[in-house]
This record gives structure tokens, C-alpha cells and sequence, in this order.
């Protein structure tokens, strides 16, 4: 006859250990005064006699107390963990993501504390270039996740004070693409227990909510058409999708934006079928559950931050500085994107050097585009070489490409005036600001004097005249309110307290009790322009 389970699952190590404790209690208290040795430590309130009192994780997992969620966040850990090299995978270098699930095993044995459901879960590119690249994304979602960035010449090592991290969460980031991490959502079902929300690319979220291995049943919404949705029946009991949809994030630089609105690469009459004007979301439950980087209408909106970046090295006095104009533009085409600069260059450059201003670029030579005669070539720059030279000249120039990019904010931290083109007038939409139809930077347009200076892209005696009075005129470093760090920390803090299950609830009451679903011309779009390229699952055609 063997042993009750309870005196199994208390096997004879575990009673040693009680006997070494007990004892080690009663030695240290006269000697150190020590009456709670675990006072230190963040062991949850009610670790003893919540529904996880007894689990032993080192038992059977037969044996883990059903109640205890704990107990279940534990074995699906290690059942990820063995199903690394099937189901994901690493590479050599992603210590960062190695280091996220040690941290979840700490969460789930009480060792720390976090939220009772700790993994933010993400796996949008944004994540592996930071600290490799000024990409917009990636200086933004750099802060929102880690704004303790991993810069050029930091150690590998260095703790990640990540925004999200600093609300308890851990953040493990993991590419969908087996080539570099996961395959079929994989990791959304092997630790759905332990996911608060899923940050995925805005496009990813898309597919994730229209296909039944990523969202649970009843939040699959399918396509009416049969062309475009898979069948439920034939996917594996295994590959079943475990999240709500309430828990599926959208991430976009760029937000979905109505036609007409454009940003880069974006175009919702031809990527999803939308009129003039229309507002369209990639989240079947609205663009709430859609992350941006600037406060784009109805959007969730977690602000980009220069200012960590920024303040890592002192402001540069404008007596030191040189009598020098940088020009925005990563690659030497930008110089040619506006054609009425195109023929102008040298007049430009002329006109600038007359004035005694020097004019500066850290272009790359793309497609055999020259850089402009008379422009001082410095070449490509890391982040914080570029950092440095954004604060030793008297004002950054925009010609008119990237659109919205952080690098403006960068300079006028910097107490670097910036000067950027316009070439219409605004709509009244709440939209136009971010929009490219009218300028390069709406946002950082609407900043006015003595910050942001402004100029008609077709008028370059302009141009001149708004560049020679930034140079001229000394200016403070400025980081607008919402883009500091405490006021990303805020909104980041907000966001993950919001009651999403609650707006979910509300939504679908709304709705007949239906989970919303995409409208099928979506789909159909979706398909037609290659945005969607999902395996359809389909009865019979299962491995
Ligand atoms: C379903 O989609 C297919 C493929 O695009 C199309 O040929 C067909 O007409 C659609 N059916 C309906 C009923 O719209
Ligand atoms: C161009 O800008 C200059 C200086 O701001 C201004 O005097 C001039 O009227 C503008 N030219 C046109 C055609 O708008």
C-alpha cells in the first residue's frame, strides 16, 4: 500500500529541509534578531494558504493542488522549456529572452513579486534591432519595453529596467518565424496561463485573431467566404488557440490610419478595401487594443521617448557649438524626395555658406544618389555618435523625408532648433497631423518657434532664411510633456491596468453576444495584396 499522497508529495527531502529551517530559525533569532527570515523577499501575501498550500514543485505534477495557478504557470514552463528546438527555438545571442523565462520560473515559485499573471509576450522585429538601429520603431518600442536600452558599448549583462518590466511584468520576446523563434503561435498556447497580453505587429494581430491556433473558439471569428478562413474542425486538439482576444495586442509605428492619411506603406483603399475617410482597425475589437507611438485618434497611445537617450550625455553650450546645419536624411535619395529641392541644392548650399553656416549629413549612399555638392559628408553614425552630433551643431534640417520620425525630438532635446517642410495646409481632421499629405512633421510642426521653425518646400529662399534664424537664435532643451520617461512609465502603467476583459465583456454585450469580427472585404484585401499568407487549415489537410 503506498503513502497518502500528501506524505508523498512531502517526501523525506522536503521534511529535512522544514527540520533545517526550523532549527536555522531558532539559532538566528537571539543572534541576529531576526524574527521573519523571509521578510526580504517578495513572497506574495497568502503564499501559505492560498489554493497552492502544500505544492511542492519538485513532485509529481500529478500532485500540484488543481486550484493552484501557480502550480499550472510552473508545468507549463516546463513544458516550453522542452519543447525548445520543436516548437522554438533560440539563437546563441537572445540572452535577453533566456534571461525573461528564469525570471517567470522566480515569478511562479513566489521568489519575486509580479502579477499574478506575469509574461507580456511580444515578438515584433522592434525588439532585436534596439540598441542596432535609429529605425523610428525602434527607438520608441526600445523605451516602452526596455528604457534601459542596451546601447553601443553597455554590457550585454546590463539589467533591463524595461517600462513594462517596472510594472512587474516580464517581457519575453520571441520572432514568429522558426527561423528565428516560434512557428503556428506556439508560445501563445504552451504558456497561456501565464500571459497577460500579447504584443504582436499590428499586421500579425490580424492573422492571430482570424486564425483558431492563436485566439480560443470562441473569439474565432471566421470569414463568411471559405477562401479565406480555416476550419475549425481540423485543427489539432494540440494546436487549439488559448487567448482571448482581449489579451491580443496590435503594435504600429504608423496606427490604422483612414485613406487619405496615409503613412509609409500604408494605403487602407488598397491594403483593406476602406473608403475616403473610413476608420478601420486591425483588432477585431477596436483601435484601443492597437499600440502607437503618437497619439493617433482612437489608438492606445504609449508615447516614444528620446529623453533617456538624450540625457546620457551633457547639453553642449551654444558658444562651443559649430555654425553648422545637420541635415535629417538617412540615405542620400531623401535629398532628391521632394522634387523642388531636387535642382535647387546648390543655391541651397550656397546661400547657407555665404551666411557662414556650414551644412552637414550622415546620409548613406543608396542607388548611386549623390550627396548634394558642398555638404560635409560625416558618414553613417551610431545612436549616440549621432546623439553627439545633433547637439554640437545650431539646427537640423528637414528636406522632407522620414515622415514623423523621433530624430527631431532628439535635436531639440538637444537644445538643437529644428527647421522642417510643410506643402499644405491642414485638414481639420484629428488625423492631420500625422499625416504626410501636409508636412514632414505635423507633431513637431505644430511645436512653432523658437523650437520648430517651418518652410514651404517649394520656396527655398525660405528654406535659407528659417535655417539662419535657427542658427542665430539659443534655445533650451525641450522634451514635450508626454514624451518624458515618467510620462511613458504613466501611460505604459495605465495601459496594463486597464480592464481589458472588462471592455471585451462590453463590446461583445454590444454586439448580440457575438465577439466582433473582421468584414470579409477585409480578408478578401488582406489576401489579395499578400498582407495575410497563413496556411489555411482545411478538413483532410492536416499533417
Ligand atoms: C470567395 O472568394 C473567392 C476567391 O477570392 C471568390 O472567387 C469567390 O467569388 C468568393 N465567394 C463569394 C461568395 O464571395
Ligand atoms: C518665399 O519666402 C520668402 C521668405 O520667407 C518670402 O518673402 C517670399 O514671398 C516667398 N515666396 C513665395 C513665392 O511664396
Amino acid at each position: 500500500m503506498s503513502a497518502p499522497p500528501l506524505f508523498r508529495a512531502l517526501g523525506r527531502r522536503t521534511l529535512a529541509l522544514v527540520f533545517v529551517w526550523v532549527f536555522g530559525l531558532v539559532l538566528l533569532v537571539p543572534l541576529f534578531g531576526v524574527t521573519n527570515p523571509v521578510a526580504g523577499w517578495a513572497v506574495p501575501t497568502g503564499w501559505a494558504s492560498d489554493a497552492c498550500a502544500g505544492w511542492d514543485p519538485h513532485a509529481a505534477p500529478e500532485l500540484d493542488p488543481p486550484q493552484c495557478l501557480r502550480a499550472r504557470q510552473f508545468r507549463q514552463l516546463q513544458a516550453f522549456r522542452a519543447a525548445e528546438g520543436t516548437e522554438w527555438q533560440l539563437g546563441n545571442g537572445d540572452m535577453r529572452a533566456r534571461s525573461a523565462l528564469d525570471r517567470l520560473e522566480r515569478c511562479v515559485l513566489g521568489l519575486i513579486a509580479c502579477p499574478e499573471r506575469p509574461l507580456v509576450l511580444g515578438d515584433m522585429w522592434y525588439i532585436f534591432v534596439k540598441g542596432h538601429s535609429e529605425s523610428g520603431e525602434a527607438v520608441w518600442l526600445g523605451d516602452v519595453v526596455c528604457a534601459g536600452s542596451r546601447l553601443a558599448g553597455t554590457r550585454a549583462d546590463t539589467p533591463q529596467q524595461d517600462a513594462v518590466e517596472e510594472n512587474g511584468y516580464v517581457f519575453l520576446a520571441l520572432m514568429p518565424d522558426l527561423r528565428r523563434a516560434y512557428k503556428n503561435w506556439a508560445p501563445t498556447r504552451l504558456l497561456s496561463e501565464l500571459i497577460y497580453q500579447y504584443w504582436t505587429d499590428a499586421d500579425q494581430s490580424f492573422n492571430c485573431l482570424s486564425d483558431p491556433r492563436c485566439v480560443r473558439a470562441e473569439d474565432y471569428t471566421p470569414a463568411t467566404n471559405a477562401s479565406y478562413r480555416h476550419d475549425l474542425g481540423a485543427v489539432p486538439p494540440s494546436q487549439l488557440g488559448q487567448l482571448p482576444s482581449w489579451r491580443v495586442i496590435g503594435v504600429s509605428f504608423w496606427g490604422s490610419r483612414p485613406f487619405s492619411f496615409d503613412g509609409a506603406g500604408q494605403n487602407a483603399q488598397y491594403l483593406w478595401g476602406k473608403a475616403e475617410g473610413e476608420e478601420w482597425a486591425w483588432h477585431t475589437l477596436g483601435a484601443k487594443w492597437q499600440i502607437v507611438p503618437y497619439d493617433y485618434p482612437g489608438h492606445s497611445y504609449l508615447p516614444l521617448s528620446i529623453e533617456q537617450r538624450c540625457l546620457q550625455a551633457p547639453v553642449v553650450p551654444y558658444t562651443e557649438r559649430k555654425d553648422a546645419v545637420l541635415i535629417l536624411a538617412k540615405e542620400s535619395p531623401y535629398f532628391y524626395h521632394k522634387d523642388y529641392l531636387t535642382s535647387a541644392w546648390p543655391r541651397i548650399v550656397a546661400d547657407l555658406n555665404d551666411a557662414g553656416v556650414e551644412v552637414w549629413s550622415t546620409a548613406k549612399i543608396v542607388n548611386d544618389k549623390p550627396i548634394p555638392a558642398g555638404i560635409k559628408q560625416l558618414g553613417q553614425l551610431s545612436a549616440a555618435e549621432y546623439a553627439r552630433t545633433v547637439g554640437s551643431v545650431k539646427a537640423m534640417l528637414g528636406v522632407g523625408l522620414p515622415e514623423i520620425s523621433p530624430s527631431p525630438f532628439v535635436a531639440m532635446c538637444k537644445a538643437t532648433p529644428v527647421v522642417m517642410p510643410y506643402w499644405d495646409t491642414p485638414s481639420e481632421s484629428a488625423w492631420a497631423p500625422f499625416a504626410s499629405r501636409y508636412a514632414q512633421h505635423g507633431i513637431v510642426r505644430a511645436l512653432g518657434e523658437p523650437y520648430a521653425y517651418s518652410y514651404d518646400i517649394r520656396n527655398t529662399t525660405e528654406l535659407v532664411a528659417r535655417v539662419i534664424d535657427a542658427v542665430g537664435t539659443e534655445i533650451q532643451p525641450f522634451v514635450p510633456q508626454d514624451m518624458t520617461m515618467a510620462a511613458v512609465r504613466e501611460r505604459t502603467r495605465a495601459f496594463l491596468r486597464t480592464d481589458w476583459e472588462g471592455l471585451y465583456d462590453d463590446i461583445v454585450a454590444n454586439n448580440g453576444g457575438r465577439p466582433p469580427a473582421h468584414d470579409d472585404t477585409m480578408m478578401e484585401r488582406c489576401f489579395a495584396s499578400g498582407k495575410c499568407r497563413p496556411e489555411l487549415l482545411a478538413q483532410g489537410a492536416v499533417e
